[in-house]
């Protein structure tokens, strides 16, 4: 059974790129077939994976609006053997106001993946920046919400928006649908704010927020101009251990073999990472080739604090 995870959150830039990007690519290194979404028209998930997004001819657009199946506008092993990508462009936008007149306009999304969903362990979707019908498409089609919160000021301002968005998709579209998990980014244990944000979080969510966070981390700034996620840039990165700790973290959650919080940590779920190649065929043709010393720029913290 596949499991359709939103990252969701209507503010800008806080980590939903990244975290889709690296969570998808972290699930095919444990060898969960994945599918990466893009349902953002600003396309950075779809670059993020060396996916030129000018060479792209056919791209989820087409798929909302019934011009191509989503087999058809799939991209394959994007770097990994368990990464397929559906890819976004500009054209998105448009979906957004064509949509508005067509028939079930909230689940066209659901629609589109449900041929191909089930030859994925995992579909992660990077949604945009708003509550809009793209995000109303995502969580139409998902099973669960993953939020991740930027550790700054106002962090939990327009969650509770986010939260009533997810309540009207369950009473209209998706009464199955929950909230996965609450992801803390850009962490930095040094500043008194953030350990304040998830502490807040931590009051608010529960044990719905992940133990593993995310620290700030260069190596996960630096790796969308590279076109790779961290794992084929800088596996030795602290972005790179923390979302693979994330990726066993979600496994564990829905198989209902996390441990209970302060117990031990069971190994992780697979131990032997894949070699990494130098270089690989999704990079697009001018990329640079990523340099080999990690140097993380803040420390992970063991465990979220609390
Ligand atoms: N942990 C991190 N450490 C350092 N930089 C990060 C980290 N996570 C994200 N960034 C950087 O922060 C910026 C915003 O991240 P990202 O694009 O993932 O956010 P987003 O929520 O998808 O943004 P948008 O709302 O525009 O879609 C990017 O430049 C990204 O490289
Ligand atoms: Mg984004």
């Amino acid at each position: 059974m596949s499991r359709v995870i939103a990252i969701a959150n209507q503010k800008g830039g806080v980590g939903k790129t990244t975290t889709a990007i690296n969570l998808a690519a972290s699930l095919a290194t444990i060898e969960r077939r994945t599918l990466l979404v893009d349902a953002d028209p600003q396309g950075n998930a779809t670059s993020g994976v060396g996916v030129a997004k000018a060479t792209v001819d056919r791209s989820l657009y087409d798929a909302l609006m019934d011009e191509r199946s989503a087999g058809e506008i799939r991209l394959r092993e994007l770097g990994l053997p368990c990464l397929d990508l559906l890819p976004a462009t500009q054209d998105l936008v448009g979906a957004e106001v064509e949509l508005v007149d067509r028939p079930g306009r909230e689940t066209r999304l659901r629609d589109a993946i449900a041929p191909i969903r089930d030859e994925y362990d995992y579909v992660i979707i990077d949604c945009p920046p708003s509550l809009g019908l793209l995000t109303l498409n995502v969580l139409a089609a998902a099973d669960g919400v993953l939020i991740p919160i930027q550790c700054e000021y106002y962090a939990l301002e327009g969650i509770s928006q986010l939260l009533n968005t997810v309540r009207l998709v369950q009473q209209n579209f998706n009464p199955a649908l929950a909230v996965d998990g609450v992801l803390l980014t850009m962490y930095d244990s040094r500043l008194n704010l953030c350990r304040q944000v998830a502490q807040d979080a931590k009051e608010y969510f529960g044990d719905k927020m992940f133990r593993a966070v995310i620290p700030r981390n260069v190596r996960l700034a630096e790796a969308p101009s590279f076109g790779r996620p961290i794992l084929l840039y800088d596996i030795q990165s602290v972005g790179a251990r923390s979302y693979l700790a994330v990726a066993q973290e979600l496994v564990r959650r829905s198989d209902g073999t996390l441990p209970p919080e302060g117990e031990a940590e069971a190994p992780p779920v697979e131990a032997a990472l894949p070699e990494v190649p130098s270089s690989n065929g999704a990079a697009p043709p001018n990329a640079p080739s990523p340099p080999n010393d990690a140097v993380p720029d803040a420390a992970a913290p063991e465990e979220a604090p609390r």
